[in-house]
C-alpha cells in the first residue's frame, strides 16, 4: 500500500487555451498539487500544443510546481530552456532518448526533478537500469497526443509491475499516470500504487471543475 499522499496534476491541455491563467488559478484554488503542461511537437506525437514561452508565462501566475511533459523528439536540445522557463518537474519519453541516462542526469544537474514516460506499448522492465536515477516514472495510460481518450486496460498490469519494481528497489520514485483518469478509476489506481494523477478532460470539461478536483482527492 502506498504511504505517500496522492497528488493531482491537472492537465491544462483540456482547459480553455485562451484563458490558461484562469484555469491554473482555479485548479490551485481547488487544491491541485501540480500543474501538468503537455508539450507536443507534431513529430513524436500527431499534435502540436504549447512550449517554452507558455511555461514561462504560467510560472508567473502560480505557486504550484510545473510538471512539464515533453512529447517531442530530441528533448535534449531544450532542457535548459525549460529550466529557465520555470519547469520544476521535467519528464521525457523513453522512446525519444537514445542516451537516457545522460538526459536524466542533465535534467537533475539543471535543478529539475527528472521523470521518464513510457508509451502504452513500452515495457516497464526497460526502466530497470535507470530507475535509481529517476524521481518519477510516467506510465501513459493512453497513446500520447490528445486529451479525452479512454484509459487503456493493459495499463493495470504495467502499473502493478512498476509498483513492485520500485518497492523492491526501496526507492522513492513516484508513479504518475496520464490519460483517461476519471472519478471512477482513481480509487483503484490509488490501490494499485499510483502517486500522481494527471487529469485533463475529467476536470476541465466538468461544469464544476473545483468539485471534481476535490472528489478526485477523496476517492470513494
Ligand atoms: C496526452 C497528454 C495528457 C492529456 C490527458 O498526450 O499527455 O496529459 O492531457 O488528458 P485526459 O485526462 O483528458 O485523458
Ligand atoms: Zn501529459
Amino acid at each position: 500500500m502506498a504511504e505517500k499522499k496522492m497528488l493531482i496534476s491537472p492537465s491544462i491541455l483540456s482547459a480553455d487555451m485562451a484563458n490558461l491563467g484562469d484555469a491554473v488559478a482555479q485548479a490551485e484554488a481547488a487544491g491541485a498539487d501540480w500543474i501538468h503542461v503537455d508539450v507536443m511537437d507534431g513529430r513524436f506525437v500527431p499534435n502540436i500544443t504549447i512550449g517554452i514561452p507558455v511555461v514561462a508565462a504560467l510560472k508567473k501566475g502560480t505557486r504550484l510546481p510545473l510538471d512539464v511533459h515533453l512529447m517531442i523528439t530530441d528533448p535534449d536540445r531544450y532542457l535548459e530552456q525549460y529550466r529557465d522557463a520555470g519547469a520544476d518537474w521535467l519528464t521525457v519519453h523513453y522512446e525519444t532518448c537514445p542516451h537516457l541516462h545522460r538526459t536524466v542526469q542533465r535534467i537533475r544537474e539543471l535543478g529539475m526533478e527528472p521523470g521518464v514516460s513510457l508509451n502504452p506499448h513500452t515495457d516497464v522492465s526497460l526502466l530497470e537500469n535507470i530507475l535509481p536515477y529517476l524521481n518519477m516514472v510516467l506510465i501513459m495510460t493512453v497513446n500520447p497526443g490528445f486529451g479525452g481518450q479512454t484509459f487503456i486496460e493493459a495499463s493495470w498490469n504495467k502499473i502493478r509491475r512498476m509498483r513492485n519494481m520500485i518497492d523492491q528497489a526501496g526507492s522513492g520514485t513516484l508513479i504518475q499516470v496520464d490519460g483517461g483518469v476519471t472519478e471512477k478509476n482513481v480509487g483503484d489506481l490509488v490501490e494499485a500504487g499510483v502517486d500522481v494523477f494527471v487529469v485533463g478532460n475529467t476536470i476541465f470539461s466538468a461544469e464544476d471543475p473545483l468539485q471534481v478536483i476535490r472528489n478526485l482527492k477523496n476517492p470513494a
